[in-house]
């Protein structure tokens, strides 16, 4: 039996990735230019996938690439170790070569731990006393940097950036970077959107406008009528695009869901989806993501759930409407506090052209199942 040709939970690539195009071009480009760049999509977008999948494409670039994800780091010391550690693994092998290179110029000369697992795989830490602390750090920051003198190319990726303000690593790092100029490009990347427009468009902020906003925006329906169409034949199943078109209306694009979608819509059809098939993926997709909605609304003040049903009856647009908020009892300015208050909470997000938006596109379906 042939096995499900769809994927969702971690990042992907190879077969299981698609379009994205023309922004793994434009991203190529900043980053063999050295810019640096900040990425924010919400949870699941497809940001890692998206990055690691430009990074492989620009292999024989001669670029190398250090990624850290910031999301499990609760200190300084954390940091420096982790940070260090994939430095050391992505710039430069084999091993006595690393330690040499680190000695070299690292100017505090710590300790260098190297440990190897059962498969023969190396990992680097720093022993460091507390006075050598704040010194350590700033070679660390600095290694690329160095490294990059060789005339050598560096993309550093911190995943999930906007945690370094909880190890209050902010103005340390943007004043030591800062200095890398077009030698190293910088990729910061994340899924709160709130904390990460005070970090950069907040003008008391260490990383005030310092960085190019790299938007990347659902996958278009065309892509992914191609994507799960011939998924669905290379593995002997049929698909009509309307479902496909159904599926789209659900997700809006959304990667995370229209992966999970397509991937429970193949593993329910024996030869061809039907709209029994079609409406039992549904329900059992809904079930399955029904505690966490139901949490998120519970999560909710009383106001921001009204808030959140008149963006639903509204459809997003001309929400100042005083008959709705008489139908909801709510005064334009508590209206206007929780408005901001679901967009703190990553809940919903504002454009110019469609108004205001839920995030999670299930979210939005799930709700509207119980607006009536
Ligand atoms: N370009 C893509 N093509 C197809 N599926 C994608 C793509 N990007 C993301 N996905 C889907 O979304 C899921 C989450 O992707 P990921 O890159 O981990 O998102 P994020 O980093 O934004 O949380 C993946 O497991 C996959 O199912
Ligand atoms: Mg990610």
């Amino acid at each position: 039996m042939k096995s499900n040709p769809f994927y969702y939970g971690g990042a992907v690539g190879d077969e299981h990735f698609c379009n994205r195009v023309s922004e793994i071009k434009e991203l190529r480009t900043d980053m063999l230019s050295g810019l640096n760049i900040l990425i924010y999509a919400p949870r699941r977008f497809g940001k890692t996938s998206f990055v690691l999948k430009t990074l492989e494409e620009l292999e024989g670039e001669r670029v190398k690439y250090v990624f850290l994800d910031l999301m499990y780091l609760s200190t300084v010391d954390e940091f420096i170790n982790k940070y260090f550690n994939v430095l050391a693994k992505s710039l430069e092998e084999p091993t006595d070569k690393v330690v040499n290179f680190f000695k070299s110029i690292l100017k505090l000369r710590p300790n260098i731990n190297v440990n190897f697992d059962s498969a023969g795989n190396p990992s680097f830490s720093l022993a460091m006393s507390n006075e050598d602390r704040t010194k350590a750090l700033e070679d660390v920051l600095n290694i690329p940097y160095e490294f990059a003198k060789n005339g050598q190319k560096i993309v550093v990726v911190f995943d999930e950036f906007q945690e370094i303000v909880g190890l209050e690593l902010e103005s340390k790092l943007r004043s030591v970077i800062q200095r890398h100029g077009d030698k190293v490009a910088y990729i910061f990347m994340g899924s709160k959107k709130s904390l990460l427009h005070q970090m950069f468009l907040d003008k008391s902020r260490p990383f005030y406008k310092s960085v190019k906003h790299f938007k990347i925006q659902e996958i278009a329906k065309e892509s992914w009528r191609e994507f799960v169409a011939s998924k669905f034949a290379a593995t002997g199943k049929r698909i009509d695009d309307g479902y496909i078109d159904a599926i789209f209306r659900l997700t809006k694009g959304f990667p995370y869901y229209t992966q999970q979608f397509a991937y429970e819509l193949w593993n329910m059809t024996d030869e061809r989806v039907d709209d029994e098939i079609f409406a039992k993926t549904q329900n059992t997709i809904m079930e399955r993501e029904e505690d966490l909605f139901a949490v998120e609304w519970d999560n909710l003040t009383p106001n921001q759930k009204k808030s959140v049903k008149i963006i639903l009856d509204k459809g997003g647009k001309s929400l100042y409407d005083e008959q709705y908020l008489a139908k909801y009892q709510i005064k334009s300015g508590s209206f206007q506090t929780a408005l901001g208050g679901l967009v703190k909470k990553d809940i919903i997000d504002k454009t110019a052209s469609e108004g205001y938006y839920f995030q999670d596109p299930l979210f939005e379906f799930w709700m509207r199942g119980r607006n009536g």
